[in-house]
């Protein structure tokens, strides 16, 4: 089995929780060893560090630095191992996450981040980047709406539109500069519309 690294991006409310449990679903019934895990976490020690980057106050230097320390101990313990063994692993968020939350929301530098993302993925091969990126697309007004009728805010889900305006324009940045890597959803679809764009991208792959 060839391993693949799947990542699912967007703003709050896209709805990616779902699809991502129907990709698993979907892949697992194809035979596909699935290791599903998320970001900020998927380790003991990353889920700590996502506890206080979503709920503690701090500057946004310090969540960048937080979410890529998280990220380091989630590629060693979780990510680099499921992939040499051939497993499929699909991840709740990544690095476009930071160019898109602290990059574009918090205003963090690019450059810097482009310089954390190549030392933190690092791999004997090369930067460690995912095979496909699976990005769920809609106005940031619909998101909010969504968002209302779903749980309690973190801190990245009480900013305004303007915030969720420039978390997208981010997104739609990193997925420009690589448009092999990353497939975009209209999100805001039903639900049975959003999943035949990602169905699609799938078997465009072979998958
Ligand atoms: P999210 O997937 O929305 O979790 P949940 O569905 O449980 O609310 O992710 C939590 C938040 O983390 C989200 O608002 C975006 C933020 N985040 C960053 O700010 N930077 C990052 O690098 C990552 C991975 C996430």
């Amino acid at each position: 089995m060839t391993a693949r690294f799947i990542t699912f991006e967007g703003i709050d409310g896209a709805g990616k929780s779902t699809h991502i449990a129907a990709v698993t679903e979907r892949l697992r019934r194809a035979g596909a060893t699935v290791v599903s895990t998320r970001e900020p976490g998927g380790t003991p020690l990353a889920e700590r560090l996502r506890e206080l980057v979503l709920h503690a106050s701090m500057d946004t230097l310090t969540e960048c630095l937080l979410v890529f320390a998280a990220r380091r101990d989630h590629l060693q313990q979780v990510i680099e191992p499921a992939l040499a063994r051939g497993d499929t692993v699909l991840c709740d968020r990544f690095t476009d996450a930071t160019f898109a939350y602290q990059g574009g929301g918090g205003g963090a530098d690019v450059q810097r981040l482009a310089q954390l993302e190549a030392w933190v993925q690092s791999t004997r091969d090369g930067v460690r980047q995912p095979d496909l990126t699976i990005w769920f697309d809609l106005p940031p007004a619909v998101a909010a709406q969504r968002r209302a009728q779903a749980r309690a805010a973190d801190r990245f889900e009480q900013h305004d539109l303007e915030y969720f305006e420039r978390v997208r324009a981010a997104y739609a940045a990193r997925a420009s500069d690589a448009p092999q890597r990353f497939v975009r959803v209209d999100a805001a679809l039903d639900r049975d519309g959003v999943w035949k764009q990602i169905d699609a991208a799938l078997r465009a792959r072979g998958w």
